[in-house]
């Protein structure tokens, strides 16, 4: 099965997809699910080379990025270190995108900067994947959370979703927002009071009449469908005392959490530092790790799709 209308299309922001394409993407996924499930490989894109280039620390996002380009049958080249990149000679990531661009068929790019994932895109013409620009967005992360909760849930519309944590610098949320927003969500906001979530944002929630309810409070993100954790995004604040006042802000115990809705599915899009304490792994609704694991059939779909692969 192919979807020409994905092909070439760059993945910048969900604010870009609408709700059918996002559920060509996670039908998609669940394909390449069963794929991997059955065969573990599928020759869907034997002729295509993916570049990977990495700007910015990453060990999920890179590596379930290369296990899917390589599970679909195509190869990989990448940067792992902007260290070891002509970056670090100074040379500018549009310069570096169409140089890449004629050695590749798609781009898979991680950098710090917001916004330069458009612009980096804008300036070649093969497809590029935004794996997180800075503060900015991190549209395939998102897409692996909907997969999850999917999965976890059997449903997507009209949930109640606690987000939590670092909610300013914390790309997977914003990506999240605008990915849930099709679907109603009702949305608890959690955090500190110096770390909400950009006015922006919660200006564009308002706007598509989804419900909002802002708290400091743990517990209250507990009485949810779906608890969503994040890690204070240490390398964002350009006053390291401002950190280190609001690190260790919530800590998800399992005393915690057996005080909450007893159904509530636990997320967290990795790494975690201390928000959720290790006797939480061995509940049942601890999801992280399933979640991670699921973004190797969410990147697998994406890079069929864009590089308009036959769909299995
Ligand atoms: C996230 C990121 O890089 O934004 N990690 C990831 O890709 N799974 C979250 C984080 O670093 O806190």
């Amino acid at each position: 099965m192919q979807y020409p209308e994905f092909k070439n299309k760059h993945i910048i922001s969900t604010k870009d997809l609408t709700k059918k394409e996002l559920g060509v993407i996670l039908d998609t996924a669940v394909r390449m699910d069963t794929v991997v499930q059955t065969q573990g490989f599928s020759a869907v894109l034997p002729n295509s080379l993916i570049a990977m280039l990495f700007l910015e620390p990453s060990t999920r996002t890179r590596l379930s990025f290369e296990a899917a380009a390589q599970r679909l049958g195509a190869h990989t080249v990448s940067v792992s270190d902007a260290g070891s990149s002509s970056a670090a000679k100074g040379e500018t990531l549009a310069d570096m995108v169409r140089v890449v661009a004629g050695y590749a068929d798609c781009i898979v790019l991680r950098q710090p900067y917001q916004g330069q994932a458009r612009m980096a895109a804008d300036c070649i013409d093969i497809p590029l994947l935004n794996a997180g620009d800075g503060k900015g967005q991190h549209p395939t992360q998102a897409l692996l959370d909907l997969y999850t909760i999917r999965k976890e849930l059997g449903r997507l519309d009209s949930l109640k979703i606690s987000l939590v944590g670092d909610l300013k610098y914390g790309r997977t949320v914003h990506s999240l927002c605008y990915a849930l927003m099709p679907f109603t969500p009702q949305l608890t906001l959690c955090a500190p009071p110096e770390l909400g979530l950009p006015r922006d944002i919660l200006d564009d929630l308002k706007n598509h009449n989804i419900r909002c309810t802002l708290t400091s409070k743990l517990e209250e993100a507990l009485q949810a469908d779906v608890i969503y954790m994040t890690r204070i995004q240490r390398e964002r604040f350009s006053d390291k005392s401002e950190y280190e006042k609001l690190k260790g802000s919530f800590v998800l115990t399992r005393e915690l959490v057996l005080r909450g809705n007893k159904d509530i599915v636990i997320m967290h899009p990795l790494p975690r530092v201390d928000e959720i304490s290790e006797d939480v792994d061995g509940l049942a609704r601890a999801a992280y790790f399933r979640q991670a694991h699921n973004g190797m059939y969410v990147r697998m779909a994406l890079l069929a799709l864009v590089l308009g692969g036959d769909i299995p």
